[in-house]
């Protein structure tokens, strides 16, 4: 029985163990290359026991469509990778460069095709991503005449035969100069809709020529593109292919097609699988959100696993120790692949190896780090501060240590305690409630968001192991008690403050509270119970409150879900799925006239009506809590009282979590 810390062979490579870095981008880098700070990014995932590193996709070429990732077109772009590759060597770990060879009909263009203009605005986010190197004034290549994914009026261009094979030579000689920076192999994106996939599957490859049709020549693109690497490279340099088994959608790739293309890949001369599975229609699939749980690719992967003789790995929230290492152990998979949980904790490998679960910051599913990239930015972590900071982000002792007062328990308090404990000051914590948390309780409450609840879970072991943090509860500050308590330092981390919104018969009614005061335990509600406002944390309370049997109407002014809430694409899609799947009785573009002793009135399609209630929950949103920061802003001066979190602004964890970092790491 293989365990997760075996050693294993990749083709003729040795990885020290079976715990991988997925490939995540960090082509933001200017020139495409792989700058200081990516590769202290990769270096510090290597140092934490990472056996196998990706790098994030790799531009083999620009000349068809922008650079969507770095770049490996020309032997001046081998440098900085080398470095990459030295680095990750010197920690003991592998490296394997993702070749990307285009994104195809997902392409982003740098005009606006609809715009005769030249250059377009180029500053709209919504669908129009400039990025270097475009020079598309029509629509993007793809396998056939395909819609664009962000515009389907716009139909892609074929590629002709002629710019394959110029897209073969590219790749072949990416594959070269991924060799000669010292790679110890190459991966293949061949997944998730992107351009490859375009080809394998019929779904969007309608072609009549040798690369369409049959199953042969639809993986044709990618059968020459493991040969022309394996011409430059030799047949022992290993390539991994990333892959997607199953698109998990109506007339898209189904498992056992993916079994043979998995097979045709064995018999290629593939060392290892990436087994993939949904596309960016259903991204909720392959990046699984905080809402789907722990191991949500281990049993695609494992029908895969079974018909080669190769090792076949996984990624998807694989940061559940016990769940990883099961698959492993069960031989459902030989390879355990980790994107975001690797991002929020480099040390994964090592603590688990060690048997400190306790000790794993777990990632919480937020995909924040997914939305950087596509805003210019590194790759940042809400939960980890040091992220895309790896090359300046000690937290060095301080001059002198001092007695901190932290107010408050939440993320931020705990972050900001915690650091300020590192650093050798002496803090105290008052929690106005019996147990730390903080409203992230209620963000953790429901059952289907484990992953927060395992990241509140890791927080508070932290801070009660720490023998420089005193956690007193039940203690509310008040602008008196704190100058009482003379502290040198003062972080008010307070939390925000739930708004109730001026309806008639909210206000006194025994039988009205705030969603965030039922999802912090604080209340409960039984019966018919009616959410006013279907933000995140409304549509979060009712699906909760409805797994639990209560009959929920959520009421919302706007015309859908979380409208207004910043939430990433994939959780957007999974709770919109989550609300459709349910009997949530939903009434949108609806507005509130007024509470009555067991009614509420609504208007919707101009039309009055009423419903029947045993309580309500108002849940229209939280705004900032600063009365405590001025009642002691003529006491302390700027760099005695700090106010973070959502205190200062109504935000998510990571708000809170890199406030209090920030101010703990350089302002105590
Ligand atoms: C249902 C729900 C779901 C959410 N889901 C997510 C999510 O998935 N991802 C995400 O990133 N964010 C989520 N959030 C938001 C996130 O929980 C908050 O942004 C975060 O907890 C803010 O942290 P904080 O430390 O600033 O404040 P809080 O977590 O509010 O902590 C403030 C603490 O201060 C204490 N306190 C207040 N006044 C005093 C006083 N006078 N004296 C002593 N103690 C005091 C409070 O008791 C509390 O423990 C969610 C929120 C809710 C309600
Ligand atoms: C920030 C970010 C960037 C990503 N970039 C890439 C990429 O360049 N190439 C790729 O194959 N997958 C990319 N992915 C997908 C991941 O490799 C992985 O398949 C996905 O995140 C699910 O795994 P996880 O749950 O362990 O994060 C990216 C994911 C994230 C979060
Ligand atoms: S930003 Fe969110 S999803 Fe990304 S690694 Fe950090 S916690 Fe995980």
């Amino acid at each position: 029985m293989a365990d997760l810390f075996d050693r294993v062979q990749v083709g003729n490579l040795r990885l020290r163990n079976r715990i991988v870095m997925s490939p995540m981008g960090t082509g933001v880098d200017s020139d495409g290359g792989f700058s200081e700070q990516t590769r202290a990014y990769f270096e510090r995932r290597a140092e934490g026991g990472f056996a196998l590193i990706h790098t994030g996709c790799t531009c083999v070429s620009v000349k068809y469509e922008p650079r969507q990732g770095n770049l490996l077109d020309k032997l001046s772009m081998v440098g900085t990778l080398n470095r990459v590759a030295e680095s990750v060597h010197q920690q003991g770990g592998k490296l394997s460069c993702e070749l990307l060879v285009g994104c195809g009909r997902y392409g982003f263009a740098a005009k606006d095709p609809h715009d005769d203009k030249e250059g377009g605005d180029g500053n709209s986010y919504d669908w129009l991503i400039p990025l270097e190197g475009s020079d598309l004034n029509n629509p993007p290549f793809s396998s056939s005449p395909t819609p664009w994914m962000v515009d389907p009026s716009i139909i892609c261009r074929q590629y002709s035969i002629e710019q394959l094979h110029d897209i073969e030579k590219s790749f072949a000689l990416s594959a070269k100069f991924a060799k000669d920076a010292g790679c110890d192999a190459i991966t293949i994106l061949a997944d998730g809709g992107y351009l490859i996939d375009q080809f394998i599957t019929p779904l969007w490859n309608w072609r009549e020529d040798e690369y369409g049709g049959s199953f042969e020549n639809r993986m044709r693109f990618l059968l020459n593109l493991i040969a022309g690497a394996q011409e430059t490279c030799g047949k022992d340099f290993p390539i991994i292919v990333k892959f997607t088994v199953t698109h998990c959608i109506e007339g898209g790739r189904s498992v056992e097609e993916g079994i043979e293309v998995a097979k045709r890949l064995e018999k290629a001369g593939v060392a290892a699988l990436i087994a993939d599975q949904g596309f960016t229609d259903v991204w909720y699939k392959n990046i699984p959100t905080v809402y789907n749980g722990y191991g949500s690719k281990i049993e695609t992967a494992a029908k895969v696993q079974k018909a080669v003789n190769i090792p076949v790995g996984c990624d998807g929230n694989m940061g559940d120790p016990a769940i990883a290492r099961k698959a492993v152990q069960e031989g459902k998979i030989s390879l355990v692949l980790m994107g975001r949980q690797c991002i929020a904790d480099p040390d994964w490998p090592k603590k688990v190896m060690a048997g400190n679960y306790d000790d794993i910051r777990y990632c919480i599913g937020c995909s924040e780090c997914m939305n950087d990239e596509v805003y210019g930015r590194y790759n940042s972590c809400s939960i980890n501060p040091s992220v895309a900071f790896e090359n300046f982000s000690e937290v060095k002792p301080a001059e002198e240590p001092k007695n901190v007062l932290v107010v408050g328990g939440g993320p931020g308090g705990m972050e900001t305690a915690l650091t300020a404990a590192e650093r050798g000051h002496k803090v105290t914590i008052w929690e106005k409630d019996s147990r730390l948390g903080g409203v992230a309780n209620g963000a953790g409450k429901p059952r289907f968001k484990l992953m927060v609840r395992n990241y509140i879970r890791y927080m508070i072991n932290q801070v009660m192991k720490n023998s420089n943090i005193t956690v007193v509860y039940n203690k509310k500050a008040t602008s008196d008690n704190i100058r009482d308590f003379g502290a040198d330092k003062i972080v008010l981390a307070i939390g925000g403050v739930q708004s109730v919104p001026p309806i008639p018969g909210l206000k006194n009614n025994p039988n009205v509270d705030t969603a965030v005061s039922y999802m912090t335990d604080h209340t409960d509600a039984d019966g018919n119970v009616i959410i006013i406002g279907a933000g995140l944390v409304g549509t979060e309370t009712a699906l909760d409150l409805q797994e639990k049997g209560r009959h929920v109407v959520l009421v919302e002014a706007l015309g859908g879900i979380a409208v207004n809430d910043n939430m990433q694409m994939n959780n957007r899609m999974m709770i919109e799925k989550m609300v459709a799947d349910s009997n949530l009785e939903t009434h949108f573009n609806t507005m509130v006239k007024r509470a009555e002793a067991d009614r509420l009135i609504i208007e919707e399609d101009g039309k009055e009506s009423e419903i029947p209630y045993d309580k309500i929950l108002v849940a229209t949103g939280m705004r900032a809590n600063l009365g405590l920061q001025e009642e002691l802003e003529p006491y302390y001066s700027f760099d005695e009282l700090f106010t973070i979190g959502d205190a200062a602004q109504k935000g998510l964890i990571k708000n809170a979590v890199h406030q209090g970092f920030g101010v703990a790491k350089n302002q105590l």
